[in-house]
């Protein structure tokens, strides 16, 4: 039976980058696939008076095996009646985690580029993103106060913090499949708590407490995973320094996002990195990069994102062999920096890019 798979390119240069994916997605020879597109984003908004249709949500539901998002362009004023629909999403198909791979691809063309290759898994659901915020006039200035809440859960924070410790099991395991020369990675699994507690003792405080309560709880299961933990801060610092020293790094919603964006810079560009936005009935791939309006509607955006994000679909939905070909042939044409786009260095186009990695497959 086809894998049926929602394809929501929404804003910008998603429109650019999803088409490329679902290219890779039909010349695999392995699984069959039934596509169907879906609205959403902020265009969509403006033509509708909705981001989110409850058709989109509803085929989604009833229908989908997965789906691939491209980005949408949220404004950052205030719109009545909008909101982010990738927000919502993630909420009505409870996709609590977002799991990010960031690594590197040794290349003639970035001798720089530091080693790295790091899996970040930011929690989806909660934190300063349930976006629960108020403004008053403080009586004593007569000026603007503007509040927002931030919740942390011992719920939310366990099924991250037990997602995160058996990610490092299975990416392990991956590892012990590949000759020792190829091993990025010679440690234990690692996985690195990532919060700010000794400032926000009661919610990132919970938040430590409970993902450390995971390996205690599990000691036999996680005897072989390393835990270790960073502030938010220092961790930017070290991931800049040495962020070879990195496993998984397991991180709330708001610090997830900063620092995913941050280790994108390491690996070269945005157009790089994807995400998986995983639930435990659901999956959807996501690049982490957004709409991209700078250089919308050029032809010059990295589909690279798009295609690996794809790619993680594949391996949530557990068609490991087929998702290993996919990063294999992207990193082949990264590896050989013949077809780049220009975030890298190059002068391809997308469809150039698509194409090379096509001809690799
Ligand atoms: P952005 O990720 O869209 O762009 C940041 C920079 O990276 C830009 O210079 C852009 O040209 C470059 N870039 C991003 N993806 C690229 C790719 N595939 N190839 C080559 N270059 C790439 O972030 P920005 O500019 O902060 O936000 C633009 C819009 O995207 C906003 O409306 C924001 O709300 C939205 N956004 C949406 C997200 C989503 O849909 N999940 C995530 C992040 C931002
Ligand atoms: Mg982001």
């Amino acid at each position: 039976k086809a894998l049926k798979i929602g394809l929501l390119p929404a804003d910008g240069i998603g429109r650019e980058v999803i088409p490329a994916a679902q290219r890779v997605l039909e010349s695999l020879s392995g699984p069959k696939f039934e596509f169907v597109t879906l609205d959403a984003g902020f265009e969509h908004f403006q033509k509708t008076g909705t981001a989110l249709p409850q058709e989109t949500i509803d085929t989604l539901k009833n229908e989908c095996n997965g789906a691939l998002f491209g980005a949408v362009s949220s404004p950052s004023h205030k719109v009545a009646g909008y909101s982010s629909p990738i927000v919502a999403l993630r909420k009505h198909l409870d996709l609590y985690a977002n799991v990010r791979p960031v690594v590197s691809v040794k290349s003639a063309s970035t001798p720089h580029q530091k080693q790295l290759d790091m899996l970040i898994i930011r929690e989806n659901t909660e934190c300063l993103y349930i976006k629960s915020e108020r403004q008053e006039v403080d009586p004593k200035t007569g000026m603007k106060v503007a509040w927002a809440d931030r919740r942390i859960s011992e719920y939310a924070s366990k099924r991250i913090g037990t997602m995160a410790f058996n990610m490092a099991l299975t990416r392990d395991k991956l590892r012990q499949q590949k000759p020792e020369s190829e091993r990025f990675w010679k440690h234990k699994p690692r996985v690195t708590i990532v919060h700010k507690s000794n400032v926000l003792s009661v919610t990132d405080g919970l938040f430590r407490e409970t993902v450390r309560a995971v390996k205690e709880q599990n000691a036999e299961k996680y005897a072989n995973v390393d835990m270790e933990e960073q502030l938010v801060d220092s961790m930017v610092y070290r991931m800049f320094r040495e962020p070879e020293a990195f496993d998984v790094a397991v991180a709330p919603n708001l610090y997830g996002d900063i620092i995913s964006d941050g280790a994108a810079a390491l690996v070269g560009s945005l157009g790089v990195v994807p995400s998986a936005n995983v639930g435990d009935n659901f999956v959807m791939g996501e690049p982490v990069h957004g709409s991209a309006p700078d250089i919308a509607g050029k032809n010059i955006a990295n589909p690279v994102a798009a295609i690996r994000s794809a790619a993680l679909l594949l391996e949530h939905l557990g068609y490991t062999t087929e998702a290993l070909q996919v990063y294999g042939a992207v990193d082949k044409v990264l590896s050989e920096a013949t077809y780049l786009t220009p975030d890298l260095g190059g002068k391809s186009t997308t469809s150039e890019v698509t194409e090379a990695i096509l001809k690799n497959l």
